[in-house]
């Protein structure tokens, strides 16, 4: 339909119809308008997968047998794969099950910013870095929006921490504001042309962010130019005129008094008194028509989407392997070879605990889940014994979220937790048996680290210390079996710093989908070379991060951000904080050497001292070469590191990244071209990102503290680029 067709259709439509369009009329579900053919909008969370049904007005799952879905990859461990393909392959996957599902926007993905390692949904977001997580926003949505349905970018903005979320106002500096915590909503936007975008819970500078006049209308909309759908988070609208006269568009809530929802009778009484004008609704309802249009809702041929595609199980397991991430491993201890194997012990909760149904609102009943022992089990067959100890207690709990009928939040597969005498006497039990296994085996692996329990949507860690005394099991078992391979699986860091020097090899990643567990196999048997790399710094301790080390999280009533831009790296690397493991990094059973980077700067000739953004061109290529006595694959990290800078920045900042397959002997070239916006800081004087002329050095890294070659580039002019 033309503009001026959905403008006559919104002028068809009575108040009531209008108003019934921009709340919940059900709790992921709007009113249609059956008189005009319009229907009715379907939401549904994201983004690990179509979340499971529950009934319209109550959190109630109904526990269908036809909802089971695909489980796909956190964002976390999507981002670690630093594989843009791989993130618009899930987008693909997660939009045909979305349209397959009967819904018309996903909501994910989440791209705030890993300021804390403690927040409870880290794992929801992609990295500590904002050019990674927009690196792998864009080709995400794009992949989504593919089958007719719309992402939904989440949460917009400074969702930071779970403590509070509710009203917890953030104060930030404009300019970290624009240059780590906006940019990958930008990117999001401008690049990745998504149709939706979610308000988050959180205040800024003492405003609720969803109807936040500055950043929805001035920034989302004015300057970024987004005409999508803005949707509240659910319950993030505080007041009718305010939210009415703002550009987000639809209320949704977690209660079921759907008529008494903010943009439900009180707005359309707020219309009525004039405190908010007709042409503000009809903004939001031309929003909403508008997407409905670009899906085909209103004509033409949709996409009917499908879900549990079985060549969709074959892609996830692809990316969940590139997202396991090889952090230590002397003497080559990896990978095992399985022809040797004729007794395997795996220790440790996540060895065999499945990880889909928590978290919150990414809960997922997922078609099939591969816990790593059901991968080594797979991997092995029926040659090799493979025995399972717990190692240390762990609740067992799945998170199925939903109120109960006195509408008390409760767990449905929450069992009853035992005493604490219960428990140390079960400790004592476990880890004698796991000590007894492991003397004759001819392997032992540990797998630890957290679950949905800990990485969950309305509550952060207490701490960066490993549940259930995993620290001392670990100690114990290495005392016996110092060559004990030791996994993580974790959706944000943990403190490794007990032991960390005693393990001899380690392997992190963060809930990866249902192809985890034989991904993790196949990387253990080198079946698959590991190329996952860090999306975000591991602290030896919580007081070694930046906002900890302040004392700045989680605040009161408000969070101070007084690290300002020295989030993740770019606090460790500026001020010589030496963390576990460096943003970036990840190893691989093969070995990569970087040539020589050359970078060349191409300039336009302007009139004026000061050119426009496109009219800088730099670009840096430098060959690698598999040197090793594997095929594998290497992501070749482009930083940008200004010399002499008169204005405060990071030491240097991910600006770029590639990654190739190469057999072993080959050499191929890493390529990047930046543009002026690579080299830019933000002036908040001017209200734009700066280039200054000067000098920079790209740094071409295997990881942020790896740096193996670096190319001079001279600026010879200033560039502003609009925020
Ligand atoms: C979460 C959102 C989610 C929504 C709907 C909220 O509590 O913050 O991320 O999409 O619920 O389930």
């Amino acid at each position: 339909m033309t503009h001026n067709e959905l403008q006559s259709l919104c002028e068809k439509m009575t108040l009531n119809e209008k108003i019934g369009m921009v709340h919940g009329a059900a709790l992921f579900k709007t009113k249609a308008v059956e008189r005009l053919g319009i229907p009715a909008f379907t939401y549904s969370d994201g983004p690990m997968g179509v979340r499971p049904e529950y009934e319209d007005s109550a959190w109630i799952p109904k526990n269908l047998s036809d909802d089971f879905t695909s489980y796909l990859l956190s964002n976390t461990a999507l981002a670690s794969t630093f594989n843009p393909e791989l993130a618009y392959e899930a987008g693909k996957i997660l939009g045909e099950e979305t349209r397959g599902r009967g819904k018309d926007m996903i909501l994910g993905p989440g791209v705030n910013i890993h300021r804390s390692p403690l927040c409870g949904r880290n794992f929801e977001y992609m990295s500590e870095d904002p050019y990674l997580s927009g690196a792998m926003a864009v080709p995400y949505i794009k992949g989504v929006q593919e089958s007719d349905v719309s992402a939904c970018v989440k949460h917009f903005a400074l969702n930071n921490q779970e403590t509070r979320r509710n009203d917890v106002d953030v104060n930030v500096s404009e300019r970290a504001l624009f240059e780590i915590y906006l940019p990958a909503f930008r990117a999001a936007v401008k690049e990745g042309h998504t149709l939706g975008i979610m308000g988050s819970y959180n205040k800024f500078m003492g405003t609720y962010c969803s109807h936040h006049p500055y950043l929805i209308d001035e920034i989302l909309h004015k300057e970024w130019g987004f005409d999508g759908i803005t949707v509240s988070d659910w319950g993030s609208i505080h007041d009718t005129v305010e939210a009415g006269n703002a550009e987000i568009d639809t209320d949704m809530r977690v209660t079921d008094n759907f008529d008494e929802y903010y943009f439900a009778e009180p707005l359309k009484k707020a219309v009525e008194d004039g405190r908010v004008s007709i042409e503000k609704l009809d903004e939001k309802i031309m929003h909403i028509l508008n997407v409905m249009n670009e899906l085909h809702m209103l004509d033409g041929e949709r996409k009917a989407g499908t879900y549990n595609a079985p060549s969709s199980g074959e892609k996830l397991l692809k990316a969940a392997e590139e997202s396991v991430i090889l952090l230590k491993n002397e003497d080559k201890l990896l990978p095992l070879d399985k022809k040797k194997m004729k007794k395997l012990v795996v220790i440790g909760d996540n060895g065999s605990r499945l990880h889909a149904l928590g978290g919150g609102s990414a809960e997922i009943r997922a078609l099939y889940e591969l816990s790593p022992l059901m991968g080594l089990k797979m991997t092995l067959g029926g040659n090799c014994e493979v025995v399972y100890e717990p190692g240390y207690y762990t609740r067992v709990t799945g998170h199925a979220w939903g109120r109960d009928s006195n509408s008390q939040w409760i767990d449905f597969t929450a069992v009853k937790e035992l005493t604490a005498e219960e428990i140390a006497s079960l400790n004592v039990k476990y880890l004698e048996s796991a000590k007894a296994s492991c003397k004759d085996a001819d392997a032992v692996i540990f797998i630890g680290g957290l679950n949905h329990d800990h990485d969950v949507e309305g509550k952060d860690k207490d701490s960066m210390i490993l549940p259930g005394g995993q620290d001392t099991v670990i100690k114990e078992l290495l005392k016996i079996r110092p060559d004990m391979i030791v996994a993580m699986i974790a959706g944000s860091p943990v403190d490794m710093h007990e032991w960390l020097d005693d393990a001899r090899t380690l392997l992190y990643y963060s809930y990866n989908g249902m192809q985890g567990g034989l991904a993790f196999a196949k990387v253990l048997f080198g079946e698959v070379n590991p190329s996952g790399k860090l999306p975000t710094t591991l602290p030896l301790t919580l007081e070694d991060s930046p906002a900890h080390s302040l004392g700045e999280f989680p605040g009161n009533d408000a969070v101070n951000y007084g690290e300002d831009l020295y989030v993740g790296y770019r606090y460790f690397d500026t001020y010589g904080v030496k963390p576990a493991f460096a943003f970036g990094h990840g190893l691989s059973y093969t070995e990569f050497s970087f040539g020589e980077l050359k970078a060349s700067v191409k300039e336009d000739s302007c009139e004026s001292g000061t050119c426009s953004a496109p009219s800088l061109s730099v670009r840096a290529a430098l060959p690698v070469t598999n040197a090793g006595d594997r095929d594998g694959a290497v992501t070749v990290q482009f930083y940008v590191r200004p010399v002499d800078s008169p204005v405060k920045r990071p030491l240097k900042e991910l600006r770029g990244f590639e990654k190739q397959f190469l057999k072993i002997g080959e050499t191929k070239d890493f390529t990047k071209e930046f543009d002026a916006y690579s080299f830019s800081y933000y002036d908040e004087e001017r209200k734009c990102y700066v280039t200054l002329p000067g000098t920079y050095e790209i740094c071409a890294a295997f990881a942020c503290d790896d740096v193996r070659s670096v190319a001079k580039v001279e600026i010879g002019r200033e560039y502003t680029i609009s925020r």
